[in-house]
């Protein structure tokens, strides 16, 4: 894929999918959603997230998909075209969104190298609370910053050549890689002693929890539902624009959304047992939980440490195939609107998203802010004013575009259009208000 002058296409269906299949699988799954869930409360908030995933993700993935395939632009310009006024300004918040998410994805991508590097050197640490201190030691200062200098290099070699065709195969291996190893995972530790304490925390829901942390859980998982599904900052738009054929978009989302979803569900049967088994609270490590975790369970394991090895260097490639994502937005609209060639806009961009990586690898407490702000703000912000936008003032469109390569959706198409107008627009107001006192707390 490049951007200005002639705009290339995906050579093939499976082309579009991997690619929105890679950006959309990545530490979200692997790394955030553990995380907060044992934050959010358990299954309360595993029911609310997979209720948004559907009643939000796939309308607002379909509305993407629509006005990448129709403007066949970047997301600023896509927004200028389609958008009059202040709307053209949406676009804006999409870069700088994806500005901030690499700036810490990136952090965090450093971590699965130097834990791909622990069990090359055979030092995953089977005792939880030690893996937790392990953790702490590793995740922040100079070692941290190198990793993240290291990803990034990586991540501006692949947008500055423009690569991606490479990438795209890679996570063609990587895909079902990870879902091998992580079944493997499962079903091991479904052996542990602390197993079935994990499944009732993780799978079967106290009503009680919602009703007393709904105004957290809210904004938690509309904000994951966004970020783990490359929603609300002009990806899904820009991998549409290259699309050109009349592809049947639903079918499509459904594809990318049950890959995303399986892998993030998967994941939390491998955390929680092992968590529960060692004894630690699963809301305790944060954004270690998936470290700490799956360290000690492979330190525990015979040849822990080459399966351990195989599986953060797979996270790492899919971290990679995501920040790509995330790059190539903010490098395109950099091409097209400030007249930079690719490689002086991707080494003067990754330069800038690494420099603002730092204070998140100086310091976990602001990995988390960052992290909070991105996810619960300027993704649901995005999201939200796209699906006013398309959803009131683009309808007629937006149903037309979704009916390429559908063909006549009837009523369907109505209903897509007012469950967007009204539930999904109220709940990301809510979820949006909410998140927002949440942050400022
Ligand atoms: N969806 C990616 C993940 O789950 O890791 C992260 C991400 C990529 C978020 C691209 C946003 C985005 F635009
Ligand atoms: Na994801």
């Amino acid at each position: 894929m490049s951007s200005g002058g002639q705009r290339e296409q995906w050579a093939t269906r499976i082309g579009f999918i991997f690619a929105a299949v890679g950006s959309a699988v990545g530490l979200g799954n692997i790394w955030r959603f553990p995380f907060q869930v044992g934050q959010e409360g358990g299954a309360a908030f595993l029911v609310i997230y997979l209720l948004f995933i559907v009643l939000i993700g796939f309308p607002a993935m379909l509305i993407e998909f629509v006005v990448g395939r129709h403007t066949e632009r970047n997301p600023v310009g896509a927004l200028q075209e389609i958008g009059a006024g202040a709307w053209r300004y949406v676009g804006w918040i999409f870069i700088a969104t994806g500005f901030v998410i690499l700036s810490y994805y990136s952090v965090v991508a450093g971590w699965t190298i130097r834990y791909t590097l622990l069990g090359l050197q055979d030092d995953y640490i089977a005792d939880a609370a030690e893996a937790e201190a392990q953790f702490v030691t590793l995740a922040s200062g100079l070692d941290a910053i190198f990793l993240h200098a290291i990803f990034m290099v990586a991540v501006i070699a692949i947008v500055a050549y423009g690569i991606e065709r490479g990438i795209e195969l890679a996570v063609k291996v990587m895909i079902p890689a990870i879902i091998v190893i992580m079944l493997g995972l499962a079903v091991y530790v479904a052996t542990l002693e602390g197993a079935s304490e994990a499944y009732s925390y993780y799978l079967s829901p106290e009503w009680g929890v919602i009703a007393a942390e709904w105004q957290s859980i809210l904004p938690a998982a509309a904000g994951q539902a966004f970020f783990t599904l490359s929603l609300g900052m002009g990806v899904m738009i820009t991998y549409a624009s290259y699309l050109g054929e009349d592809r049947n978009l639903a079918e499509d989302s459904a594809i990318i959304i049950g890959f995303d979803t399986a892998i993030a569900f998967v994941t939390g049967l491998i955390v929680f047992p092992v968590l529960f088994t060692a004894g630690v609270a699963p809301g305790d490590p944060g954004a270690g939980a998936i470290f700490v975790s799956l360290a000690a369970a492979f330190g525990d394991l015979t040849f822990g440490w080459l399966i351990g090895a195989i599986f953060f260097a797979t996270v790492a490639i899919a971290a990679l195939s995501s920040a790509i994502s995330l790059m190539e937005v903010v490098v395109s609209y950099a091409i097209d609107e400030l007249d930079l060639d690719r490689v002086t806009a991707t080494l003067a961009i990754g330069g800038a998203i690494f420099l603002l990586g730092i204070p998140s690898a100086y310091d976990l407490v602001l990995l988390d802010l960052f992290d909070l702000f991105a996810d619960q703000i300027l993704l649901v912000l995005g999201g939200l004013l796209l699906a006013i936008l398309v959803s009131w003032s683009l309808s007629t469109l937006a149903i037309e575009e979704l009916e390429r390569g559908i063909g006549d959706l009837g009523s369907l198409g109505t209903a897509w259009i007012w469950a967007v107008r009204i539930p999904v627009v109220l709940v990301l107001v809510v979820a949006l208000v909410l998140g927002i006192l949440d942050y400022y707390e």
